[in-house]
C-alpha cells in the first residue's frame, strides 16, 4: 500500500464523537488497538503454547518498532508500564546533580526529586526556572557546571506545548553527559533527530491510542555506562529465572527492567506503534500542524491570547488558550461537547492528524456562541 492510502487509512480510523480535542492527555483507543484485545484475549484464553507466544512475540514486535520510529537498535529499548517508570530507572541509577525546569510534568521533576532524596547526597536537582518555562540550550548553558551530569526535559511542555531542540540542548550539554528525554507528547507526531538523547521515554496511552500500561524507554550505551540499574528486577537479568542465584543485572537495556511486562499492554503498544508508523509520522506531522494552525486562527478571530508558541518548530500538537476569564470559556467548551483540559488560568486544545472540521468548526461555534467579549482582555 503506498503511503498516501495508508495515511488516509489511518485518518479514516477517527472514528470517534466530534469534539474531543483533550489528546495530549488521553488518546481514545483507536479500532485497531481495541480489535487487538480481543484477539489477544482470545488467544490467551485458549492455554495453548503456540497462542500465548503469538502475543509474547508482540514484546519483540513493540521494541522494534519503537526503535524504528527512534531510529536506534531495537536492543536499546525496554517495555515500561509507564513512562514515567522508564525516567525513575534513568533517575535512581544517576549521580551529580541533574538540570530540569521545575516546571516539568511530574514524571520528571517529582522522580528526581525522590531520586535525589533516595541517594543521600549523590545526586541532586539543579532546578531552572526558565523564562515561559521554556528550555531553551541559553537557559541550560547558564545552569551548566562541572558538578552537571545530565539534563533531563520534556521534549514538547505538557503545559506550554513549547518544542525544545534536541540537537541544540545536546551540543550545548556536551557529549559527556546524559540528555535523558520525556518524549510523551512528541514521539509519533513528530519527526526529530532523537538519536542525540540518551534516554528517551515515551507511552502509548494518548498520540498512540493505545491505552495504559504502554510505557518504553531507550538506553544508549552511554546511558548504560553511566547508569546504575538500582531498580533492576529478576526480569532484568537477561536470561533464564534467576532461582537460587543472584546474577548480576543484564549488560543490556534490559538491566532497566523490573519483571514481565502486561502482554496485553504491549499488544496494544505494538499495534499503536505500528499503525503511526504506517501512516507516516511525516505526515501526521503535517496534519496535526494545519489543526493547530486553524485553532490559532480561531482563538486570533476570537481575540483570545494564545500562551503557546506559534512557530511549527517550536510546537507538537498542543494549543494553550489564556482567556482573561477561564471558567466561562471552559464552561462553554463543555456544554458545546468539545472535550479540551482547564488548568489553572489556560485551556489547552490538542487536536489529532484526524481531528475532523466538524470538531473545529464546534470549537469555533462554541467560542463564538459564549459570546468572546467576556474572555479577552481587549
Ligand atoms: C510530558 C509528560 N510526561 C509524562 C506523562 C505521564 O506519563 P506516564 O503516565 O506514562 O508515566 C505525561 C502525561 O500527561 C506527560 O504529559
Amino acid at each position: 500500500m503506498s503511503r498516501v492510502s495508508a495515511f488516509d487509512d489511518f485518518l479514516a480510523t477517527f472514528d470517534g464523537e466530534p469534539g474531543y480535542l483533550n489528546w495530549a492527555a488521553n488518546g481514545p483507543l483507536s479500532p485497531s488497538v481495541r480489535a487487538e484485545v480481543f484477539a489477544d484475549a482470545d488467544l490467551l484464553g485458549s492455554g495453548r503454547p503456540s497462542s500465548l507466544a503469538l502475543v509474547a512475540d508482540r514484546i519483540v514486535q513493540a521494541k522494534q518498532t519503537a526503535a524504528e520510529l527512534l531510529d536506534v537498535p531495537s536492543e536499546e529499548l525496554t517495555v515500561q508500564p509507564s513512562a514515567t517508570h522508564g525516567l525513575m530507572h534513568a533517575l535512581f541509577g544517576l549521580s551529580g546533580s541533574v538540570i530540569s525546569s521545575s516546571a516539568e510534568f511530574p514524571s520528571i521533576s517529582l522522580t528526581l526529586e525522590r531520586a535525589a532524596q533516595a541517594s543521600r547526597g549523590d545526586l541532586s536537582p539543579r532546578w531552572i526556572d526558565p523564562q515561559d518555562g521554556h528550555v531553551t540550550p541559553e537557559a541550560v548553558a547558564e545552569a551548566l557546571d562541572a558538578d552537571v551530569t545530565a539534563l533531563a526535559v520534556s521534549h514538547v511542555d505538557f503545559r506550554t506545548g513549547f518544542r525544545a531542540d534536541l540537537t541544540a540542548l545536546r551540543e550545548v550539554i556536551g557529549p559527556d553527559r546524559l540528555l535523558i528525554v520525556d518524549a510523551v507528547q512528541s514521539l509519533g507526531i513528530i519527526e526529530a533527530d532523537y538519536t542525540v538523547a540518551d534516554v528517551v521515554v515515551g507511552h502509548g496511552y494518548k498520540w498512540l491510542r493505545a491505552g495504559r500500561g504502554t510505557g518504553f524507554a531507550r538506553f544508549s550505551p552511554a546511558a548504560r555506562d553511566r547508569i546504575v540499574p538500582v531498580l533492576s528486577g529478576f526480569g532484568g537479568v537477561g536470561g533464564p529465572l534467576p532461582v537460587d542465584e543472584l546474577p548480576a543485572p543484564a549488560s543490556d537495556a534490559s538491566a532497566y527492567t523490573v519483571n514481565a511486562p502486561d502482554q496485553l499492554a504491549v499488544a496494544r503498544l505494538a499495534v499503536g506503534l505500528s499503525d503511526i508508523r504506517e501512516a507516516g509520522v511525516v505526515n501526521v506531522e503535517g496534519a496535526l500542524a494545519a489543526h493547530v494552525d486553524a485553532i490559532l486562527e480561531i482563538a486570533d478571530r476570537h481575540g483570545i491570547p494564545v500562551r503557546s508558541p506559534r512557530d511549527r518548530t517550536r510546537r507538537a500538537g498542543i494549543v494553550t488558550l489564556a482567556p482573561e476569564h477561564p471558567a466561562p470559556l471552559s464552561a462553554a467548551l463543555a456544554n458545546a461537547g468539545i472535550v479540551a483540559t482547564t488548568r489553572g488560568d489556560t485551556i489547552r486544545v490538542a487536536p489529532h492528524a484526524g481531528t475532523s472540521d466538524d470538531t473545529l468548526r464546534m470549537l469555533d461555534d462554541a467560542i463564538a456562541s459564549a459570546g468572546n467579549e467576556k474572555f479577552t482582555s481587549a
